[in-house]
C-alpha cells in the first residue's frame, strides 16, 4: 500500500545508521525477556504508536500482542496508514480493547492515495471510531510526495482533528520551519493555544524539540534514542519534561539498540523506557507511570 517500503520511511536520521543485525537467541520468539526485564512486568507502559496492523505484522498478531502483555503493555496505538490497514484495525479491537486506533494517509503517499483515502477516515473520525488523526505531517527528507500536496493534507487532517476534538500525529522530518508555520496558524483553540498532538518518533534537533515543547505538545521518542550515535536525541531525552513525554516503538520498524536489526514489537518498549529513566537519573516505573499518565491524557484512553 505504501509507495517505497516502510522500512526505508522510518530509517533513522540525523547520521544515525543501521547497524548489522543484532544476534537474537536462535529458536526463540522475537520478545525473549530476560531476568532484568522480569522485574518491570508490574509496571504498565503504553507503546503511543505502532503499525499493528501493517502486512508484516499481521500474522502475528496473538502471540505479539500476547508478549505485549507479558511485557507490561496495556495499550497500544494502532496507527493505521491505509484503509484496509484501518479496517483490519477495526475488526483487531473488538478482540483486543486495549488497542486503539488512529488513521491518515502518510506524508509519503498523500500524492498516491491522499485523495482516496480522506474520505474513509474522515468518515471514521466523524463517526468516533478514531482516537486520534494520523499520522500525518511533512518529510523533506525523503520528499516522497510533493512538497505542496503534504502540506495541503496536512492542513486536511489539522481541521479534521479540530473538528473532531481529536488529538494528532505528527511525522516530521526536515520540515519542521514549514510544519510549525501551519501549526501556528492553523491548529489553535480559543485564539490562544495549541490544540493537542504530539510529534512522534522525534528525531530533529534540540531547538526542533523546544518549539515542540513550548506548544504544548507531547513528544514522543522511540528506540532510536537507545543508538549510540543518537547522542543529540539523547541530549533531547534528558531535557523534555517528564509530563510532556510519550514512548513508542513504531513497531514493526526501528527495533531499540538490544534487539537492534530484528523486527520490532511492542514488548520491546520496556527497553526503550528504562534507557529514557537512566538518562533522565529517575526510576523505571516513574519514567513508565508518567508517560502511561500523559498518553491516557492525549488519547483519552
Ligand atoms: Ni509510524
Amino acid at each position: 500500500m505504501t509507495a517505497i517500503p516502510a522500512k526505508k520511511i522510518h530509517e533513522p536520521q540525523n547520521g544515525v545508521e543501521e547497524g548489522s543485525p543484532g544476534k537474537g537467541s536462535p529458536g526463540r520468539g522475537n520478545a525473549s525477556l530476560g531476568k532484568e526485564d522480569l522485574a518491570g512486568i508490574a509496571v504498565k507502559m503504553i507503546d503511543s504508536h505502532a503499525h499493528l496492523t501493517s502486512p508484516e505484522l499481521l500474522d502475528q498478531l496473538d502471540l505479539l500482542l500476547m508478549r505485549a502483555e507479558e511485557a507490561g503493555i496495556e495499550a497500544i496505538i494502532n496507527i493505521c496508514t491505509d484503509p484496509l490497514s484501518l479496517e483490519r484495525s477495526s475488526d483487531l479491537i473488538k478482540k483486543f480493547p486495549w488497542v486503539y486506533q488512529t488513521a491518515a494517509t502518510t506524508p509519503h503517499d498523500v500524492e498516491k492515495e491522499g485523495e482516496e483515502a480522506f474520505p474513509i477516515f474522515a468518515q471514521a473520525a466523524r463517526e468516533g471510531k478514531l482516537h486520534a488523526i494520523g499520522e500525518t505531517g511533512l518529510d523533506y527528507y525523503y520528499e516522497h510526495s510533493n512538497r505542496d500536496i503534504q502540506k495541503k493534507f496536512l492542513r486536511r487532517y489539522l481541521h479534521l482533528a479540530l473538528e473532531c476534538d481529536l488529538p494528532i500525529v505528527i511525522h516530521c522530518r526536515e520540515a519542521f520551519q514549514d510544519f510549525f508555520e501551519i501549526l501556528d496558524s492553523e491548529y489553535i483553540v480559543n485564539g490562544r493555544h495549541h490544540a493537542p498532538g504530539v510529534l512522534h518518533c522525534f528525531t530533529g534537533t534540540m531547538q526542533e524539540a523546544e518549539g515542540v515543547i513550548k506548544r504544548g505538545w507531547m513528544l514522543s521518542l522511540s528506540g532510536i534514542v537507545t543508538f549510540k550515535k543518537s547522542t543529540e536525541l539523547q541530549e533531547v531525552a534528558k531535557r523534555v519534561p517528564l509530563e510532556q513525554l510519550l514512548i513508542e516503538t513504531d513497531a514493526p520498524y526501528l527495533a531499540p539498540q538490544s534487539h537492534r536489526g530484528k523486527q520490532n514489537e511492542p514488548a520491546y518498549l520496556v527497553d526503550t523506557a528504562r534507557f529514557i529513566a537512566s538518562l533522565k537519573g529517575i526510576s523505571f516505573e516513574e519514567l513508565a507511570q508518567a508517560t502511561t499518565n500523559n498518553a491516557k491524557k492525549l488519547f483519552q484512553l
